[in-house]
């Protein structure tokens, strides 16, 4: 009950202290001075309580500034972020701030052991799309994970064999170089502080040590920060001081980035890689560099798409998906349950050629032909308006030898500021804890993005998802992602950005906020509050959230759909702007984050 109703109270006196406000302060006077009003305030704070008791989720946050915009998925990264801004920095700076930050207070999801992909659109106009994906290290093989000739998922979930080189410092490092203007030290030392003195445990994070304190036991140095003195996990509440990563990033304020690259973080994950049956190497470290891709561009209904090419698998299906739906001119007009059903069916095709055609560019054949707008006519042209139709196949995009992408439990967040700098960054450990290892005085959480991979034709990974030769392992190959940052664009200027969490969800969950705001004319908040929905080819069934209407579930059953219910489906963060130059931030109202933006003095 505490935290959700902590955070309904949070929202009703973020209101009332005018922060961001919605409602003027006046009128908020007139409000409170009625008794009747005080009276009305009072029953909606004892409903925020039953809410809490109930646990129905937490109380949605989300602000308004013309003076630049931070959303995550913890108050105090977008703090971090608002604080750059406020400071002068620009969007680029306070992004890569409020990063490092989650690599602390969120670092089950994300961290400098992880990678990230960030994609920029400058004041100028410039794009960028930075991958800071890992890689495989040079000794990776595709039957590395293969035991007595059977693939064991464990091996690249779980441990020393579940890590690839991690990539997100690099990626932070580019980003400043090419559009920031700090450097990473003053960037990265209050993150260093907040490790260092410690941060209360929110119900998320006290939530995930939780569910994976056996394999977070197997690894002592990782137990050491998780576990409490007398051997139980941490719990909410719980003050999580982290003394080893404060010294990690300070080392890397004062040396710089190759402290972690060519110096003391990498000789000390090479050793206890060889002590515990790793192939990691030093080497492996000083060969990786973020790499800067062309970003992808597409149209939907006069919209600009800007999203994220190979290695990640998301902004060639969020565009492939707008493509095949731009063939219904009415999608807006439509009942709700035909409109769910054509998203639904055109997830499915864009996931069955994800399945076989995506992997890392460098090392794969992947078709553009994939976004092409007569392919997904074809496609669309599959999709039976009366009933769920079974997909055997993935397509065959148009010249799929020839024409070619150039030889690509995470977090989001966006951040703007008002000089026109846009930036939507997700980044990632992979699954919960990564692989659960911390390279012992490091503090660092390494990732298990290995499982990215596909293992063998037709082996699911821990997301469901199989994948094909496209994304077999290689040593040096990044593995496939999700991770979908996606900035829209109208007449050349930006008027929204977003992105996710959740695998494979994050490709139709970024896909539902566009839809929503775009087709429905939804605002932010509401757009991201809705009942999700995900399908990705195989298994054959939807993922839909519990808040779903019975009634619109049985409407999607009869169409043949194949229905499994789920709590939530993605974390969402986005950004928008309206044509007065006002941002709104919305963080996804099923997780404490928070989206600020801040009034100039
Ligand atoms: N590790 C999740 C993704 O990159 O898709």
């Amino acid at each position: 009950m505490q935290t959700t109703a902590g955070f309904g109270l949070l929202f009703l006196f973020q209101v009332i202290e005018f922060q961001q406000p919605r409602v003027s302060r006046d009128r908020w006077m007139n409000i409170l001075n009625d008794d009747y009003n005080r009276c009305f305030l009072c029953c909606c704070l004892a409903l925020i309580l039953l809410m809490g008791d109930c646990q129905i989720g937490f109380a949605q946050e989300f602000s308004r500034s013309k003076n630049g915009m931070v959303a995550t998925v913890h108050p105090l990264a977008t703090d971090a972020g608002v604080n750059v801004l406020k400071a002068g920095g620009n969007a680029i700076d306070a992004a890569i701030a409020a990063g490092l930050t989650l690599g602390v207070v969120d670092n089950f999801n994300s961290g400098i052991g992880g990678g990230c992909f960030i994609l920029i659109r400058t004041s100028e106009g410039i794009l960028y799309a930075i991958d800071g994906r890992e890689k495989a290290p040079k000794a990776s093989h595709r039957d590395m994970y293969n035991r007595n000739g059977k693939p064991v998922p464990e091996l690249s979930q779980i441990g020393s064999l579940a890590s690839g080189v991690p990539g997100a410092l690099a990626g932070y490092q580019e980003a400043l170089r090419l559009a920031g203007t700090k450097s990473i030290g003053p960037l990265i030392l209050p993150a260093a502080d907040i490790a260092e003195s410690g941060f209360v445990l929110n119900r998320v994070y006290a939530n995930a040590i939780r569910s994976k304190q056996r394999e977070i036991a197997r690894f002592p140095a990782t137990k050491k920060i998780l576990f409490r003195p007398d051997g139980s996990p941490h719990r909410e509440g719980d003050i999580l001081v982290q003394k080893d990563l404060a010294k990690t990033y300070r080392n890397i304020a004062s040396e710089g980035v190759s402290w972690f690259y060519k110096g003391n973080f990498a000789s000390q994950t090479e050793r206890w890689m060889q002590e515990n049956g790793g192939i990691l190497t030093a080497e492996d470290f000083s060969n990786y560099e973020a790499v800067q891709r062309s970003p992808i561009k597409s149209s939907y209904r006069g919209f600009s798409i800007i999203g994220f090419p190979p290695p990640s698998s998301g902004g060639i299906h969020v565009a492939q998906i707008l493509n095949i739906l731009e063939n219904y001119e009415k999608l807006s007009e439509m009942t709700e349950l035909n409109r769910n059903h054509i998203i639904i069916e055109a997830m499915k095709l864009a996931f069955a050629d994800r399945a076989h055609w995506l992997g890392d560019a460098d090392f794969a054949k992947v078709p553009r032909g994939l976004i092409d707008k007569g392919y997904s006519r074809t496609l669309a042209s599959k999709i039976n308006l009366r009933q769920a139709t079974k997909v055997d196949s993935h397509g065959i995009p148009p010249n799929a030898n020839d024409d070619l992408f150039s030889r690509k439990h995470t977090t989001h967040l966006c951040v703007a500021d008002a000089q026109g700098n846009w930036v939507a960054m997700t980044q990632t450990v992979n699954t919960t804890f990564g692989s659960k290892v911390v390279i012992p005085n490091t503090g660092v959480i390494m990732n298990n993005e290995m499982d990215d991979f596909s293992a063998a034709p037709g082996v699911a990974n821990v997301f469901g998802l199989v994948g094909a030769e496209a994304n077999s392992i290689a040593g040096g190959k990044r593995p496939l992602s999700s991770m979908s940052p996606t900035i829209v664009l109208r007449d050349g200027q930006p008027v929204m950005m977003v992105g996710a969490a959740g695998g494979p969800k994050i490709i139709t969950q970024s896909l539902l906020a566009i839809i929503r705001t775009i087709d429905l004319n939804m605002p932010l908040d509401q757009a991201l509050s809705q009942p999700r929905f995900h399908h990705q080819w195989s298994p054959d069934r939807v993922l839909v959230e519990k808040s779903m209407p019975t009634e619109m579930v049985k409407q999607l059953q009869a169409k043949g759909h194949q229905i499994v219910k789920s709590t939530s489906v993605g974390i969402t963060q986005a950004i928008a702007i309206d044509k007065n130059g006002i941002f709104t931030g919305v963080h996804d109202p099923r997780v404490p984050g928070k989206a600020a933006g801040f009034q100039r003095k």
